[in-house]
This record gives structure tokens, sequence and C-alpha cells, in this order.
């Protein structure tokens, strides 16, 4: 069976095939960063009505590059939530609108498990159980995962999620947006000496808080002007009490769990530095870990297909509503 994906919960107009023996056959992305650069961030509205201009003529071209036509396909998947709602909007009527046209099934998926399930597209997927650190933009999540659908919460962030505290910290420093992958590559130029906390590691609990790292930073930059070396510096230093702060945690879930698998998805497991901290750590606890490539620890189309493919496969069907839910907490998903 071909499933299509759709992914439109922020500012990626994304989407897939993934065909449920083959494997993934094409996947396509339309990113709305330089449309949102000039702001200094996403503007909603901009990202629905770009979602709305790029998503139908992208579906047209994964299909096409694809050798397939509509008829091809058995289900169509799309990111319901969580994200900004007129962008999801897109996508969830968008996908059920031609699901029922091609009379097809479609399904919901959320964000997170995508992310999630995105290295069962790798080479040598991770078995069941295992535990998942979600690293993204809007969210940082502990996850113990038995199985598809059968996820606990095992800790979260409190305030900022990492790819925010990222974010915020790169507008301090003034590289603008995307901050992320700017601050990565300015802390290359950088040392590792102005002495970042390293929040919520000294009592127990697997939650996280990164708001005050952005603080840290904020206070250190207005102490006294800064030069370009001093703010690789900070951002060095700022990355690596991110990395360090996400290693103590992981190492004591594992412990707490007994699981000796480590999956670490979202945006900011793209970043090579906490990838390779978290290797490090899991070779300590005799831990495989499990990354997507680079290009599918962002957003994209591939793991909504993925997701949306296995839950077909199982049997899995909904009504005719077109589901867009803003805010949909990860352990309401089931299987
Ligand atoms: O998963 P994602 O593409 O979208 C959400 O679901 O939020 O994650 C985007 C986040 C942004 O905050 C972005 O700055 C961050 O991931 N990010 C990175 C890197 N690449 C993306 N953060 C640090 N280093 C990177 N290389
Ligand atoms: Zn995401």
């Amino acid at each position: 069976m071909h499933v299509l994906g759709i992914e439109t919960s922020c500012d990626e107009t994304a989407v897939a095939i993934y065909h449920s023996s083959k494997g993934l056959v094409h996947h396509l992305l339309y990113s709305q960063i330089d449309m949102h650069s000039e702001y200094g961030g996403v503007v909603p509205e901009l990202a629905s009505r770009d979602h709305i201009r790029k998503l139908i003529p992208l579906v047209r071209q994964v299909l096409q590059e694809s050798d397939l036509v509509n008829a091809d396909l058995g289900g169509i998947a799309y990111t319901a939530g969580p994200g900004l709602m007129g962008a999801l909007l897109v996508g969830a009527a968008t996908a059920r609108s031609m699901a029922w046209a091609l009379q097809i099934p479609a399904i919901a998926v959320h964000h997170m498990e995508g992310h999630l399930l995105a290295p069962m597209l790798e080479e040598n997927p991770p078995k069941f159980p295992f535990l998942a650190l979600l690293i993204s933009g809007g969210h940082t999540l502990l996850v113990h995962v038995s199985g598809i659908g059968q996820y606990q919460l095992l800790g979260e962030s409190l305030d900022d999620a990492v790819g925010e505290a990222f974010d915020k910290t790169a507008k301090l420093l003034g590289l603008g947006y995307p901050g992320g992958p700017r601050l990565a590559a300015l802390a290359e130029q950088g040392r590792e000496i102005v002495k970042f906390p390293r929040p919520m590691t000294d009592r127990p609990g697997l939650d996280f808080s990164f708001s005050g790292l952005k603080t840290f930073a904020l206070n250190t930059i207005n102490a006294s002007p800064k030069t370009d070396q001093d703010k690789a510096d900070i951002a060095t230093s700022f990355q690596s009490a991110i990395a360090d702060t996400l290693s103590i945690k992981c190492r004591r879930a594992l412990r707490q769990t007994g699981l000796n698998r480590l999956v670490v998805a979202g945006g900011v497991s793209a970043n090579t530095y906490i990838r390779s901290a978290l290797t490090k750590m899991a070779q300590g606890e005799n831990t495989q870990i499990y990354f997507p490539r680079p290009k599918f620890c962002t957003d994209n189309g591939a793991m909504i297909a993925y997701a949306g493919c296995q839950r077909l496969m199982a049997g899995q069907s909904e009504g005719l509503e077109i589901v867009a839910r803003p805010q949909w907490p990860l352990v309401e998903v089931v299987s």
C-alpha cells in the first residue's frame, strides 16, 4: 500500500510517499524560512497562506516523480497536531478532501509520534522497547516507548523547549531566525569558558527547564560589551550546557527504566555536538543510540507517512471529520 504523508504543522510544507513493504519511495519539502526570516520568527497567518499555495503542487510533484497517480494511493496520513491551528487546517483539510474524493482512508498523525518513529526510516531501526528523547522547537519529552501508540511520559520541559531555548538565545546573540542551526555554527568558533548552569540536574526527577539558560545568556550579554569572540564563547558554552543537561537526564532515565536503547529525534537532534555528546553518554551506559538522518530530524513528510502507514496497516480508521489539534498531549495517542 502506498501512503501519502502530509506535514504542515509549522513552517515547512512537506510531503512523502511510504510503501508498506518497499519503504520510503520519495519525499519533498518546501521551507518557508526565507519568508519568515524577514520578521525574525514564524508569522502564523503567513505560514497558513503559504501552505495553501505550496501543498497541492507539492503533492502533484511527489506523485509524478514517483511515477504514481492518485489511484495508486491506499491511504493519506496528515499531521493533525500539535502545531499552528491555521497551518494544521491546511494539511488536514487537504488530506481529508483528497481521501474522500479517492474513497481511501485518511489518518490523523501526532507530530511528535512522527518524530519519535523517524529512526524507523533508517537502515538499522530500533526494536521496542526504547527510551525516546524528543527535542524540537515546541517540545522536550522523555518517553518510555513499548510499541507504536504505547507511550509513557517520563519527563518534559516545564518551560521552554530545547529548540526554543536555542532560538531565543540565538536572537539575543543577534543571529536571527532560524536560530538553532546558526547558534550551532557559531559555537564551532568558540571556547567553553562561560559557566552556564545545568538546570534541574541537582535534584531528582526527569523534567527539564531551559528558560534559565536564555536568561543567563541575556545577563552575560548585558554585563559588558561583547566582541564576536565573546559571542562565540557564549554560544559554545550554551550548547555545551544543553548537551550536558540532556545527557545527565537521559542517563538517569536509562538507569531508572533499565532500557538499553535510546532514540533521539526532533529538530535539535540534527545538532552534531549534541549527537556526539549523547552518543558518548550512551556508550558509557552500554546503550545503543539511534538518530534519524539529519534531514529527518527536522520536520518532514516521511515520518508522517511512516507513522500513518503503520496505523493504517494495523487496521485503524477514522470518521470523515477534519482533525486539527494545536494542543495534543502525546500520551493521548493510543495504539
Ligand atoms: O522538529 P522541528 O523541525 O520543528 C518542531 O517540531 O518544532 O524543530 C525545530 C527546532 C528549532 O527550534 C530549530 O532551531 C532547532 O530545531 N534546530 C536546531 C538545529 N537544527 C534545528 N537546534 C540546534 N542545532 C541544530 N543544528
Ligand atoms: Zn517537529
